[in-house]
């Protein structure tokens, strides 16, 4: 029984004066009613949260750099709240209940997984994971803690109505019956390799702790040469500290596609892109992936395309390349392209008279979810409902990552997605783990 159903409960069968801790019976915003909440990373995309956890109890902040750390305590007002350089610090305060993490992308899901291991819930910037494994690892904790904790992955562009507008139209057969799904991102961050040691990190910045689980790097100012919310394109390209577009706006724009398509973790995975460097994640790269079929459509071809790569064009007439982060989805009847906030349906041929396709009455359209970080601090109050948990999202990075290793791999690899294991290539299955320095376990 959830707990707002077994105080409901209480209210009924109890006897007037009955104490319980956190009572939540005055509304969502009440003073009781209100969640202990931690941030991680409180500075740049952290300020993406700051109003939202303004109206909750904020009692923990965590980040690596102090100057940020303080930016973060006097922009939300909150001087009672502990303040760590060392998440795990954090995650060890007893009072918090729900955490989070806007850190860069190689520790969010160590964060996560540490998170749910002490019973906190855990919203987690994109991308939820670095490898595979991870990305396993983080679902497999959420399944188990999934009646008691609320998640959410960082893809607020989920909250726009376009994504339930193409959903609609995919699975009431707009296109006819669904054959392939592409994504594709225009983002182009090129750099060559890992940048060389130049000065000492400032005595207020914890080079050591932003490192964490990654081997050792030396300091150089220009990983954090960006702007807020833009610095994580001076690191996210590198391997050791991200996946490039792959995790970056292949998080957000896969997700426009696989909110249509109730996809299941892949069965082989393919890539092509330019030769690989050690250091740097690609550029160009497309990789393709084979879905299984489920109860309503067959299986289908998915693909992801970014640093120029792109899909072929369903029409001539439509250059995709206009269309910086978009999806294509194409049906036995037509075509579908969507950009984050648009969409536009191509009937192909004779047959395509749209006369099979029947519009839903507004009343059966899928409701708006609303704020997207408010959809989860809702959920820790009780619902536990989100749209981009742990597990939606998990499968989607699993994906994504997996073709990175197909692309290192150098061939088409099988994949059985219930052990996690490329199934005929060993060299492969090596690249799904990251291998870690001492002192530092993602299961923790
Ligand atoms: N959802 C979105 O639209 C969106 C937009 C931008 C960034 N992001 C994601 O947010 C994350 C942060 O991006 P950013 O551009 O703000 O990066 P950033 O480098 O500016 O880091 C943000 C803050 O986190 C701190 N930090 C980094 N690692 C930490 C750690 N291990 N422990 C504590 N604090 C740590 C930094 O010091 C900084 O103050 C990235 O994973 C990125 O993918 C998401």
């Amino acid at each position: 029984m959830k707990r707002r159903q077994f105080l409901k409960s209480l209210a009924f069968t109890a006897p007037t004066a009955l104490i319980l801790p956190r009572v939540r019976l005055f509304g969502a915003e009440a003073p009781s009613n209100k969640l202990n909440v931690a941030l991680i990373g409180t500075w740049g995309r952290g300020e993406a949260h700051f109003s939202g956890l303004m109206s909750e109890n904020i009692v923990a902040l965590c980040d690596v750099n102090e100057k940020h750390l303080a930016f973060g305590a006097e922009k939300m007002n909150c001087p009672k709240a502990k303040q760590h350089v060392d998440w795990r610090k954090l995650l060890d305060q007893k009072d918090v209940e729900a955490v989070v993490c806007c850190t860069a992308d190689h520790t969010h899901a160590f964060v996560a997984n540490w998170a749910m291991n002490r019973g906190k819930h855990i919203y987690c910037e994109k991308p939820l994971a670095n490898s595979v494994q991870e990305a396993r690892v983080v679902r497999a904790t959420y399944l188990k803690n999934k009646n008691k904790l609320a998640t959410q992955i960082g893809t607020q562009r989920h909250e726009f109505e376009n994504f339930n507008r193409v959903r609609e139209l995919v699975r009431d057969g707009a296109i006819g019956q669904l054959q392939e799904v592409s994504a594709w991102g225009d983002r182009q961050l090129r750099r060559s390799g890992y940048l060389p040691a130049e000065g000492s990190p400032p005595p207020d910045f914890h080079w050591d702790l932003w490192l964490g689980p990654s081997p050792e790097h030396p300091w150089n100012p220009g990983y954090f040469a960006g702007g807020p919310g833009m610095n994580c394109l001076s690191w996210n390209m590198f391997w050791d500290f991200g996946s490039g577009q792959v995790g970056d706006m292949g998080s957000h724009t896969m997700d426009l596609a696989w909110n249509a398509i109730d996809a299941d973790l892949p069965t082989s995975a393919e890539a092509k892109g330019e030769p690989f460097n050690p250091e740097v994640t690609p550029v160009t790269l497309q990789t393709h992936f084979e879905i299984p079929a489920n109860d309503w459509r067959q299986a289908i071809r998915v693909s992801w395309y970014q640093g120029g790569a792109l899909p072929e064009s369903p029409v001539k007439y439509l250059d995709v390349k206009k269309i910086d982060h978009g999806a294509l989805f194409e049906g036995s009847k037509g075509a579908l392209v969507a950009d984050f906030t648009s969409r536009a349906l191509f009937p192909m041929g004779n047959q395509a008279d749209l006369t099979y396709y029947k519009s839903r009455p507004k009343s059966d359209l899928i409701p708006p979810l609303g704020n997207f970080q408010k959809q989860w601090i809702n959920a820790c109050k009780g619902s536990l409902k989100t749209s981009c948990d742990f597990d939606y999202g998990g499968k989607m990075i699993e994906m994504m990552l997996l073709g990175l290793v197909a692309y290192r791999a150098g061939k088409k690899i099988k994949y059985d997605g219930a052990s996690g294991q490329v199934t005929d290539c060993s060299e492969a299955n090596d690249l799904l783990a990251r291998k870690y320095r001492e002192g530092w376990a993602l299961d923790g």
